[in-house]
């Protein structure tokens, strides 16, 4: 990852205006002296998404992300923090100097860029070929029956690779790409040394777009029935399989509107959807759906609809997709189709108007699950009971209480159990499936002293020094708040004062940006904080007293002399401060 000098992001921090970045993706509106919205990070009906100008920072009340202008954009869209500095700094018209990149990661960064080119090229090269080249004409042939017309074909840019084995590769001899490059793309294979030939031939070429468009990868299918049906790009600098969704680039501006995503499995599905005007849908090209995937389906839309084969592979990857989607709180349907078909069929032969009225059709996946569960575990005691404990652990991953409880009367109702019962079902490994990464904070049972100094601190930094000449790490045991105080006490020590927006930068933890970001956004109003400054310098005064006496009444027991009389000095010494404040 190429590092930016820490002068030139200051530089970005200062010009940019996270009101401005955050309103092009949420609409804002001004309440007191901070911006409210809908939080695009779950779903909400009441804004709870705030945004702080004066501190540049933001804060979700109801899911308790928060962070500054860079760490939204790498939440929103998914990012590296180098994309959205980058990102940031353009639209300030900031040139990023590329100094500070060490050698290695100039290296790989500028590889990547390279490569990213090479698809770039080599995505329109099939591109024109399947247009405009004569030996192309039963490429077009096979897509124009398929119902793939030219305005989907532009949209994803698909081709023709050509019936030959070096087509690609003297194409890119002739742009003079270089040959140990072009093989990273995968597009071109090694066979012996310095003999090349291409990956796709004779194939319809499917691009594989990131987010923001870029070509990452391609899939290739045959005309006809020959095996295999299609062949992918291998895993390169640029690509991980898993990471993306088929597009989403394309979707993404249609999934807003509709509030929707409809998740398909393949390259056909999705391209006739599409054809069809439906344009609101991303594929997962035929692998099972991966947490990352979850995640970046968050972006898109709160709602997601499955749209698997009508088969028993298809249902059974719907399933195994519930829990993930649940963790990232989305809402989730499935969308049945008649036995035997996939979205691609059912298009091809019904129309989109007729799949629209079906996706009217659609029901939660978690009610269908239960029924289908307790259909078919009705003769085996066994099935049934583990069936329950399957249910029960994925439920408990709902964050909203209420659809906790609204799914265990249903389980009660469908498989007619006593409410009390459920919970001697509950497995034991149903907790740690809870939200792992993001362990739930209590902030009401952390210890009140510890909790509102730092909050304090949030607000007038220009105490801390007091504080931290009365040890102030010493008297601020709980995990969390200890190791936050750390980070800003490192902060204060090498800036002078906190800067909350700066601060978040140092802070990789969830939890701690979670409770830093509320806080800061919070901020107590203090009547006369010196006052109040005095009177936690006297607290911690005492506390350090109290610790003195038990280390004393240790040093006693031990006989360790020596060390008692250090410690009744200092003793001595507290004890006369206290008298004199
Ligand atoms: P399917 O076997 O359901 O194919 O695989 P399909 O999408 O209906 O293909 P058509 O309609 O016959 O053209 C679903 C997806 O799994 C991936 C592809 O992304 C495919 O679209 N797949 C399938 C492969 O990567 N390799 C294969 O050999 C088969
Ligand atoms: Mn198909």
């Amino acid at each position: 990852m190429p590092r930016i000098p820490p002068e030139v992001i200051e530089e970005i921090k200062n010009v940019a205006n996270i009101v401005e970045i955050i309103s092009e993706y949420v609409s804002l509106r001004k309440v007191g002296k901070n911006y409210v919205g809908l939080c695009p990070f779950h779903q909400e009906d009441t804004p709870s998404f705030t945004v702080s100008e004066e501190k540049q920072i933001f804060h979700c009340f109801g899911c308790g992300v928060g962070g500054n202008v860079f760490t939204f954009l790498m939440q929103y869209k998914q990012c590296s923090f180098f994309e959205a500095v980058e990102e940031v700094a353009s639209r300030y018209g900031i040139d990023l100097p590329k100094v500070g990149f060490s050698p290695e990661e100039e290296a790989v960064y500028k590889r990547r860029k390279q490569i990213l080119m090479i698809n770039q090229w080599a995505a329109k090269f099939y591109h024109h070929y399947l247009l405009q080249d004569p030996e192309a004409q039963k490429a077009r042939a096979y897509l124009a029956k398929r119902g793939i017309g030219k305005d989907t074909i532009t949209a994803y840019l698909l081709g023709f690779s050509p019936p030959r084995w070096d087509a690609l590769t003297r194409f890119l001899q002739q742009e003079k790409a270089d040959s140990s490059l072009a093989v990273e793309t995968g597009l071109i294979v090694e066979k012996t040394e310095g003999r090349f030939y291409d990956r796709f031939r004779e194939r319809i070429i499917f691009p594989i777009f990131d987010f923001k468009g870029q070509v990452i990868a391609f899939g290739g299918r045959v005309l006809d029935d020959s095996l295999p049906k299609y062949i992918n790009s291998p895993e390169t600098p640029v690509y991980r399989k898993g990471f993306n969704l088929y597009g989403a680039h394309v979707a993404r501006e249609w999934c807003g509107r509709e509030g929707k995503v409809l998740v398909v499995e393949g390259y056909f599905d999705l391209l006739s959807l599409h054809a069809a005007g439906i344009k609101y849908a991303v594929a997962t090209l035929g692998t099972a759906l991966t947490p990352n995937q979850a995640r970046l389906l968050k972006n898109l839309a709160s709602r997601v609809v499955l749209v698997y084969d009508a088969d028993a592979a298809g249902q059974k990857a719907a399933i195994r997709a519930l829990p993930l989607l649940l963790k990232e709180d989305l809402v989730v349907d499935i969308l049945l189709l008649p036995s035997g078909d996939d979205p691609d069929s059912f298009v091809q032969r019904e129309g989109g108007e007729a799949f629209l009225q079906l996706l009217h059709h659609a029901q939660p996946l978690l009610d269908w699950y239960l029924k289908k569960g307790e259909e078919e575990t009705k003769a085996d005691l066994n099935q049934r009971y583990q069936f329950l404990q399957e249910a029960i652990s994925i439920i408990s991953l709902f964050k909203n209480p209420l659809m906790q409880s609204h799914y265990q009367d249903k389980i009660c109702q469908l498989f007619s159990i006593e409410p009390s019962l459920l919970a001697t079902l509950t497995p034991p490994q149903a907790h740690s499936l809870h939200r792992q990464d993001t362990p739930f904070i209590s902030i009401e049972s952390m210890p009140a002293f510890e909790k509102n100094i730092i909050k304090f601190i949030l607000s007038y930094p220009e105490y801390l020094s007091w504080f931290i000449k009365e040890d102030i790490l010493q008297e601020v045991k709980h995990p969390l708040l200890h190791s936050l105080l750390e980070k800003i006490v490192k902060f204060y020590e090498e800036h002078n004062t906190v800067d909350v927006n700066g601060l978040i930068m140092d802070i990789e933890e969830e939890p701690l940006k979670k409770l830093i970001t509320r806080w800061s956004i919070e901020e107590g109003e203090y009547d006369k904080p010196e006052e109040i400054a005095q009177g936690f310098l006297r607290l911690l005064r005492e506390r350090q007293f109290k610790r003195l006496l038990k280390a004393i009444k240790e040093a006693e027991i031990q006989g360790d002399w020596q060390r008692l009389s250090v410690l009744l000095r200092q003793k001595n010494e507290l004890a006369c401060d206290l008298k004199r404040n």
